[in-house]
């Protein structure tokens, strides 16, 4: 395991511009030395302006200009290569992928594109930075609680089997992981993935669920809540996982029995919610915010409906990993994150 000084690296993000990448970004500009290359594609999945909004705050804060930010498709192997040969990262925090369960179901070329061309070519191009005699120092990547797919034994420990996804973003995120362990092994990339489970918070993803919740409930539409609301969710709050990489892209894995330098962690908060039960104070943070009317009866607007397809009943995350080898533990409770999604969200709603 080698430790890294992270403030003399330059450090490239992918999927800059979205939830996890941007506030990740805004993070080391403020924390560290560090130079930021950040990259995306600025995708129309979800409304670009969110996009552009999290560029300009970063943008805004980094006086010193430590990021770069370019416009860059990762499924362009040549344009990753030119841009790895250009700047030649010590660390790359690959966050770039096409995410969501649902949207697999109707899209699935996307997710072989982005999350398994793409992520090769990444991959990839660390492999001949090697060759370039500028080595990726370490190489970080999002993986999803999603593999471990409907396993009954909770909660999920990192060993557990994760060879029955449900969906098929869930499989390339298995992919991911797998083809990733090829070429830690081949190639010695040191190499750590992260399982997130369901992460939220401000200036978050308007196709996740709290987002949707809330931008029906200010229209005064129902919520439906699938598998009668029983889903339970490891809702993980943005500030904890920015922590969780922060610390991780330190600490390079150490060698395991195959000659690997590859690990794999669960970013969760350990603390799965029903649905049901996260809208009811969802709505309470975003009545105190000023986003719903003070009395609002969250009740009326709830419909409870049948299980969906790819979708899974539990996410839960065993942190204990994460803690012994890094010694974090998820903050943030989630009364207090969601008062902090609803601040933000009045906050960009009335700008
Ligand atoms: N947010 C979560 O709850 C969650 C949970 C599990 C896993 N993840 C994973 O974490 C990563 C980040 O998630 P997020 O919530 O920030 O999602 P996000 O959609 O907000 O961010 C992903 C970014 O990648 C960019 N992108 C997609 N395809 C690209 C391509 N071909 N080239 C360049 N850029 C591209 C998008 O424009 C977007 O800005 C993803 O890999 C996702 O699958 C997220």
């Amino acid at each position: 395991m080698n430790k890294i000084d992270i403030n003399n690296c330059t450090i490239l993000i992918t999927g800059v511009a979205g939830f996890i990448g941007g506030a990740l970004a805004l993070r080391l500009i403020t924390s560290t030395k560090a130079r930021i290359i950040g990259i995306d594609n600025l995708n129309d999945y979800y409304d670009v302006r969110l996009k552009e909004y999290r560029l300009d705050v970063i943008r805004e804060i980094d006086v010193n200009h430590r990021f770069v930010f370019k416009k860059l498709d990762i499924v362009d192997r040549d344009a990753v290569y030119d841009l790895f040969n250009s700047y030649k990262p010590d660390i790359v925090v690959h966050l770039a992928a096409q995410a969501g369960v649902r949207y697999s179901i109707e899209n699935p070329y996307v997710y072989i594109q982005n999350n398994i061309v793409g992520f090769f070519n990444i991959i990839d191009a660390c492999r001949k930075m090697i060759e370039m005699n500028a080595p990726v120092r370490h190489f970080l990547f999002a993986s999803s609680s999603s593999v471990y797919g409907n396993n009954e034994k909770i909660p999920y420990l990192e060993s557990d089997n994760t060879d029955h996804p449900v969906s098929l973003y869930a499989a390339t995120k298995k992919a991911d992981e797998v083809i990733g362990y090829s070429y830690a092994q081949l190639y010695g990339i040191p190499m750590t993935g992260m399982r997130f489970f369901t992460v939220y918070g401000p200036v978050g993803r308007p196709d996740m669920a709290y987002y949707k919740f809330t931008e029906e409930l200010v229209k005064g539409k129902n919520v439906k809540l699938y598998n009668q609301g029983k889903n339970k969710r490891d809702f993980t709050y943005i500030d904890d996982v920015v922590d969780a990489i922060e610390k991780i892209m330190q600490k390079t894995p150490v060698v395991d029995r195959n000659g690997a330098t590859y690990d794999i962690y669960n970013i969760g908060s350990n603390h799965p919610l029903e649905t049901v039960e996260f809208v009811k104070i969802l709505s309470e943070a975003l009545k105190e915010h000023r986003v719903l009317d003070e009395d609002f009866v969250v009740d009326d607007s709830i419909v409870l409906c049948d299980a969906v397809v790819g979708d899974v009943d539990v996410t839960y995350a065993d942190t204990e990993r994460l803690y012994e080898c890094f010694g974090i533990k998820p903050k943030h409770k989630i009364d207090d994150g969601l008062k902090r999604f609803a601040e933000w969200y009045f906050a960009y709603r009335n700008q």
